[in-house]
């Protein structure tokens, strides 16, 4: 019997295949940091059985219309929003993404980033390595506190939960906005359920975490900053797209919010040179939210494992649904 072809768009340590190496026939991209061309990526879906792709791969319609084989896409992220999955449904072709696994250490980057921002970590730093640091002072890189203060959370899936969680230590007071309650996460924590009005006019923290869909994009525009406390610091580690980069700009510029701390932008890898990057306010980090060597890796296995339940004819751990 031919063995299923499997594409792997990025270049993946050979040792997560020792366990396939008798069953799969494994093609990959080896570049580790550079996308695939796209035209090598739409030939290797024509014949591919299985896809493992990660979040910078479209696959779109053209690419699906281009399969002949293919029976699963296995995304190495937690989001989807790079694939047209109603397409792939109506296809027949399962996708499956890497929930759970990456929901503790995103958790922990989101609360760094938090607290990197409040505190101006990543400028204290820059201050003392440019020679700046001449003497103490009062109000010397002085932020702002996180304990006692009210996060508030919008989208509360897994990750969000996770969050929730470390705020409890810190003493917060936690508002979450959801499509819908979450009753073990109000009794079990003691975050309150709230409009998303109500959530971005009192927190002293927004922190998204809402998924990219039709209904999210540009969820946070010039509206909804100018609601914001003029202390509010604002926290995106989910996607770029759910916010108007222009209108966050603007109001960071005009102190509409206090700072910023993002690891998602709309379009990645973000210029050096692009506006909010130039700001003092804005604590930026490269989408790094599940990079650490386990959480990877636990990605990654979860990927195979998927792959592996469809092609012999089983039910995925984590299809999207
Ligand atoms: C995800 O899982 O969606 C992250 O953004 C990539 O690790």
């Amino acid at each position: 019997m031919m063995k299923p072809t499997i594409y792997v768009s990025r270049k993946i340590p050979n040792e997560f295949f020792e366990p396939y190496q008798n069953d799969w026939n494994v093609e990959m991209w080896h570049e580790e940091t550079q996308v695939v061309d796209r035209d090598v990526f739409l030939k290797h879906v024509q014949k591919a059985d299985a896809l493992f792709t990660t979040l910078t791969e479209r696959v779109d319609r053209e690419a699906l219309d281009q399969a002949k084989n293919l029976k699963v896409i296995a995304n190495l992220a937690v989001g989807y929003d790079n694939i047209d999955v109603e397409y792939a449904k109506e296809k027949g072709i399962v996708v499956t993404n890497t929930p759970d696994v990456l929901s503790e250490t995103t958790a922990d980057l989101t609360f760094a980033l938090l607290m990197a921002t409040a505190r101006r970590i990543v400028e204290a730093e820059q201050f003392i390595k440019d020679g700046k640091w001449t003497n103490w002072a009062p109000f010397l890189l002085a932020g702002a506190d996180i304990h006692h203060k009210t996060i508030g959370i919008v989208g509360m899936g897994r990750i969000g939960e996770a969050i929730a969680r470390r705020a409890r230590g810190f003493d917060m007071k936690i508002l979450y906005h959801n499509r819908s309650r979450k009753e073990k996460v109000e009794q079990e924590i003691g975050a309150l359920y709230s409009s998303f009005d109500e959530l971005i006019t009192t927190s002293d923290f927004v922190v998204c975490m809402t998924p990219l869909t039709e209904d999210t994009e540009n969820m946070f525009q010039a509206e909804e900053f100018k609601k914001m406390k003029s202390s509010a610091i604002f926290i995106n580690t989910s996607r770029g797209g759910v916010v108007n980069e222009e209108d966050l700009y603007n109001a960071l510029k005009k102190k509409d919010i206090q700072a910023a701390g993002l690891d998602v932008f709309q379009n990645e890898p973000i210029d050096e040179h692009h506006p909010l990057l130039q700001l003092e306010n804005v604590t930026a980090l490269p989408h790094i939210g599940s990079a650490t060597y386990e959480t990877r890796s636990k990605m990654i296995t979860l990927c195979l494992h998927n792959i592996n339940q469809v092609l012999k004819g089983n039910k995925p751990i984590t299809p999207i649904l």
